[in-house]
C-alpha cells in the first residue's frame, strides 16, 4: 500500500477525527486542523500528529493557515475539506455572511485555491450532504438571511457545485475532485445536538471518506458526488448540475473573497 499524506480540516471531532485515527492506525501522514487550541494539543499528544488552528469563519485566519501549510509542506496528496457547521448560536459571521456558507463554502474554497500547487495531481474531496438546496446567490453573499437548514443545505450543494466547476476548468494538471455525502445522521456532535438523536455508526463516514481518498477506482469521478446513503455516484439534487449557475455560485465566492 501506498503511504500518503493528507490533510483533513474539522479533524478535532466527529467524522474528521476518527477518519484521521483510522488513516493513521494504516501508517499515512495525517495533518489534523481544528479551531480549538486545547482538542489540537490533546490530538498532538494522543496521535503524534502536526496540527493547524484556524478559525474557518474568518477568512484571515483561513489564509494564514493555508500559508503557514505551505510553508511547511512542498507536496500533499489528498486534501479532505471536512470542517463543518450546522446549528450555533454565532451564525453571523464578523464580516456579516451566514457562518454556514463561510465554513461550509467559502473557506474550503479558498483552502483547495491555495494548496493547489502542492496537491498538484492528488485529491480533494468536499463534504456535501444528503441535505442540498438551490443556492441563492445574495443568501450566499450575506445580503438575505436563512434558516438554519435552509443555509446548511444551500451551503452544501454549494461545495459540490464549486468542486465540479474547479474539476472541469482547473485543466489536465489538477487534483480529482469528489463531493461526498458521507451518510445521513451518522453519530457526531453535529447531529446530536442539531437533530436531537444519536445518530449511526460514524464509521460509515469513515470509511468512504478513506476510500474516496484512496481508492483507485474513484479516479475516474473526478467532479461527480458520491452518495454514500445509496454507496454510489449520483446526481447533485436541485439545480447542483446546471453549469452557469455553477459559475454564478463561484464567482459569488470570490467576490466574497475580496473583501476580508
Ligand atoms: N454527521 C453526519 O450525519 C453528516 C452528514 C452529512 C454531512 N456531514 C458533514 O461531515 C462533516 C463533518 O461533520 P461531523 O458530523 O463530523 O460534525 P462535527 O462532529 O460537529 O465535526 C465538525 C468539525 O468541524 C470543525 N469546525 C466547525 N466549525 C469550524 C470553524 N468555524 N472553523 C474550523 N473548524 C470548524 C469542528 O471543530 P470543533 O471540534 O472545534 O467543534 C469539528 O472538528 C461536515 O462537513 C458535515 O456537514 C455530516
Amino acid at each position: 500500500m501506498e503511504l500518503k499524506k493528507i490533510l483533513i480540516t474539522g479533524s478535532t471531532d466527529g467524522i474528521g477525527l476518527e477518519t484521521t485515527k483510522k488513516l493513521k492506525s494504516l501508517g499515512h501522514t495525517v495533518i489534523v486542523h481544528g479551531r480549538n487550541k486545547k482538542k489540537l494539543e490533546d490530538i498532538s499528544e494522543e496521535l503524534n500528529v502536526e496540527t493547524f488552528k484556524s478559525d474557518l469563519s474568518d477568512f484571515k485566519e483561513t489564509e494564514l493557515f493555508t500559508n503557514d501549510v505551505l510553508s511547511k509542506h512542498q507536496s500533499i496528496d489528498i486534501l479532505i475539506n471536512n470542517a463543518g457547521v450546522y446549528k450555533t448560536s454565532s451564525p453571523i459571521t464578523e464580516t456579516g455572511l451566514d457562518v454556514r456558507f463561510a465554513v461550509n463554502t467559502i473557506a474550503p474554497y479558498l483552502i483547495t485555491k491555495k494548496l493547489l500547487p502542492i496537491l498538484k495531481n492528488g485529491r480533494v474531496i468536499n463534504l456535501s450532504s444528503a441535505a442540498q438546496s438551490s443556492v441563492n446567490i445574495n443568501a450566499l453573499l450575506g445580503e438575505i438571511k436563512l434558516d438554519d437548514f435552509e443555509a446548511y443545505a444551500q451551503s452544501k450543494l454549494a461545495i459540490a457545485m464549486w468542486s465540479r466547476y474547479l474539476s472541469y476548468n482547473l485543466g489536465d494538471n489538477r487534483p480529482i475532485f469528489i463531493s461526498v455525502n458521507p451518510g445521513s445522521l451518522l453519530g457526531t456532535k453535529m447531529v446530536k445536538e442539531g437533530f436531537n438523536t444519536a445518530g449511526k455508526d460514524i464509521n460509515i463516514g469513515v470509511n468512504i471518506l478513506i476510500s474516496l481518498a484512496l481508492d483507485k477506482e474513484h479516479d475516474s469521478h473526478s467532479g461527480e458526488y458520491y452518495d454514500n446513503d445509496n454507496q454510489m455516484y449520483a446526481s447533485l439534487q436541485a439545480d447542483g448540475l446546471n453549469y452557469e449557475k455553477a459559475k454564478d455560485v463561484v464567482q459569488a465566492i470570490e467576490t466574497a473573497l475580496k473583501s476580508y
